[in-house]
């Protein structure tokens, strides 16, 4: 007699992975970009955040009044900063990343933290983390990129 319940619950279910399926696809907030292969245009950066936008032209920690900003940039292989020159962040203050990617979808995961982020082409991810040890911690690409995503990675300092 429970099988009418069952089946109306799993018709339930159903519609709600569509609804989600649906919602992914054509939701606010993702922008398929082509793959110019160019260089960063912050200018298009879609929430037309103009200082973020300035801050992206020159990539790395800024100095904000209750902690840093850090921008970085995602590209096919490395992080602008943090793969050359480790990103340098002070511990227990708020540190802010804004990232992004001017060519394919990356991701930014910070080893033994719960940092955790995709970094979509032409849109700023951002978050908010603060260390509160000194430390270090890896930043792997854990988006498929393409031939060298394997070798996608950088390093952060917590001083
Ligand atoms: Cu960038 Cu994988």
């Amino acid at each position: 007699r429970f099988e009418r319940l069952w089946f109306a619950a799993s018709l339930v279910l159903i519609v709600a992975f569509l609804g989600t399926i649906v919602y992914g696809a054509v939701g606010p907030g993702v922008a398929m970009v082509d793959d110019s292969g160019g260089t960063v245009e912050p200018s298009v950066i879609a929430n037309g955040d103009y200082e973020a936008a300035d801050n992206f032209r020159e990539p790395g920690v800024y100095d904000t009044e209750s902690g840093v900003d850090v921008y970085v940039v995602a590209r096919q292989y490395l992080f602008q900063p943090g793969t050359t020159e480790p990103i340098r962040v002070p511990a227990g203050e708020p540190v802010t990343f804004h990232v992004t990617s001017p060519d394919v979808t990356h991701g930014f995961n910070l080893a033994g933290t719960n940092v955790n982020s995709m970094v979509i082409p032409g849109q700023v991810a951002e978050f908010t983390v603060t260390f509160e040890e000194t430390d270090e911690h890896g930043i792997v690409c854990h988006e498929y990129c393409g031939s060298g995503h394997h070798t996608m990675e950088g390093k952060v300092v917590v001083v």
